[in-house]
């Protein structure tokens, strides 16, 4: 790892310590992640893909868990809400909205990493399930409200996942993605992911188009 990375996941794992270090739930689960992924690197993994498996939308990078806390505090959802996660990667966003009390849904293309994420929802004694498979070719899980990290999707790839929540979704907080009608944006907050920073777009969709009966 380039050592910029290595001293900015530091940065942002030293502000977890300093704030978290006390809640029994997220001791647990960056135990549980290190245990499950010790022997898989994502980002290695994508990048060595090639071929007809490599769908252009696959790279990885995680939303820290201050980053999912302040997502969740910006929300406020009820108690008990159902929020789902598109492109879930290691599961991290759907561990920590459901270790405080969300039930959750992952949607990633890798089945190697649900399988471990259901293992730790498991182990935590949370409410959070994963699926794995392409989201362009299947139904996206019925949710109050949805997250996306779309910063490395391509054009068509976030074309063809916008007539899907267009059709579906309600809420919605997509990465460095603003979907335009019928979603009303209605505020970014800048907040550090692994790789850097990324713009968290909130949006709904209008009162008009609810009206309507959806898109
Ligand atoms: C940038 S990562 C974000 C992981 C997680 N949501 C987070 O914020 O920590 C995006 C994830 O979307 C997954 N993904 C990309 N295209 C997909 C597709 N077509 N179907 C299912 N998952 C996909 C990737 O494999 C990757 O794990």
């Amino acid at each position: 790892m380039a050592i910029g990375a290595l001293t900015w996941n530091l940065s942002l794992y030293l502000s977890e310590f300093y704030q978290l270090r006390k809640q029994a739930w997220w001791r647990q689960l960056k135990r549980e992640l290190k245990r499950e992924f010790r022997d898989l690197d994502p980002n290695k993994m994508v990048y060595n893909m090639r071929g007809p498996y490599h769908v252009g939308s696959l790279a990885f990078g995680e939303t820290p868990v201050l980053s999912v806390l302040k997502i969740l505090d910006t929300l406020k959802l009820p108690a008990g809400a159902t929020i789902c996660d598109i492109g879930a990667g290691r599961g991290l966003p759907c561990l920590v909205a459901a270790a405080l009390g969300y039930k959750t849904i992952g949607l990633e293309y890798f089945a190697v990493y649900t399988e471990r994420s259901q293992r730790i929802a498991e182990t935590m004694q949370v409410d959070a399930t994963f699926v794995s498979g392409n989201f362009l070719y299947q139904p996206l899980p019925q949710a109050d409200a949805y997250l996306v990290s779309a910063t490395a999707f391509p054009e068509e790839t976030r074309a063809r996942l916008k007539l899907k929540l267009d059709e579906q979704a309600h809420i919605l907080v997509a990465q460095d993605w603003i979907l335009g009608p019928p979603w009303e944006h209605e505020r970014m907050q800048k907040l550090p992911v692994s790789w850097g920073t990324a713009q968290f777009c909130y949006q709904r969709k209008t009162a008009d188009c609810e009206a309507n009966g959806g898109a």
